[in-house]
């Protein structure tokens, strides 16, 4: 176990513990090691109280809703999926920035009279979104490469985040509808903030400075 005294921060390798980095240094925190040069999955940080913990994108949420990790930084769309219980999201970081979007062909137009075949590994938020536009679909569960589904005829659309379009366009489809505009939040187990919460008010707020600084 680890110690209990610590405060855990879940990162995900990639553009978020690459994003986040900067961020943290800024409000005093710097990594002990390369975590591109390790295979351990607690890092200590120059902070004796302060221990990041690398996992995948997905699983961020339930870490710091378990209280495994106090704090972590997860995608919206990621937390969308997931669900809020147990957490607060007190800051966005604006890190990987992107859009949620359903794609599809080129001048393929969704017929809103018609049932959509959608292929993303979204489920919860496509769901939804349609849903609220009253308007029908059926959902392939996939888990990645969303773009090749439409290609090989396993759906006629894709949710899928969209940065460049570049993505998009290799596999000669384009951004139909935005869905909604995504960044990274730092998000926070809520009995952590309740029991340890000048410590990790003073985290929330130097990263906030760090977000967004004085002018
Ligand atoms: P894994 O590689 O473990 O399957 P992942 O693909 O979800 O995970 P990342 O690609 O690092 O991991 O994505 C993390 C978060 O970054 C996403 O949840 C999303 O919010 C954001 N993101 C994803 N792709 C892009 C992109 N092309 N540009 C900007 N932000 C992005
Ligand atoms: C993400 C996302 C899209 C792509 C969009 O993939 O899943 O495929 O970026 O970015 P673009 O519009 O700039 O092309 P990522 O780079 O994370 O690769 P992954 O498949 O390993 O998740
Ligand atoms: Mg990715």
């Amino acid at each position: 176990m680890m110690d209990p005294n610590a405060l855990t921060i879940a990162l995900s390798k990639g553009r978020i513990l690459k994003d986040t980095l900067p961020l943290l240094s800024s409000a005093g925190i710097e990594l002990l090691e390369d975590p591109d040069e390790t295979r351990k999955l607690i890092l200590d940080t120059n902070r004796e109280d302060v221990k990041i913990v690398v996992v995948r994108a997905t699983d961020v949420p339930t870490y710091v809703q378990h209280g495994a990790a106090s704090i972590g930084v997860a995608g919206k769309d990621v937390l969308m999926e997931h669900g809020a219980a147990g957490l607060y999201e007190p800051l966005d970081l604006h890190i990987a920035e992107c859009r949620l979007m359903l794609a599809g062909r080129p001048g393929q137009q969704p017929d809103p009279q018609q049932r959509l075949r959608i292929a993303t590994k979204f489920v919860n938020i496509t769901q939804n979104y349609f849903a609220q536009q009253g308007r029908q679909v059926d959902i392939i569960k996939l888990y990645g490469s969303m773009e090749l589904a439409p290609l090989v005829g396993l759906a006629d659309y894709i949710v899928d985040l969209v940065d460049t379009g570049n993505t998009l366009k290799a596999n000669g489809l384009e951004p139909l509808e935005l869905i909604t505009p995504i960044s990274s939040r730092l998000i926070v187990n809520q009995a952590a903030m309740k029991m340890r919460h000048r410590t990790i008010q003073n985290l929330v707020e130097g990263l906030r400075e760090a977000v967004t600084p004085a002018t």
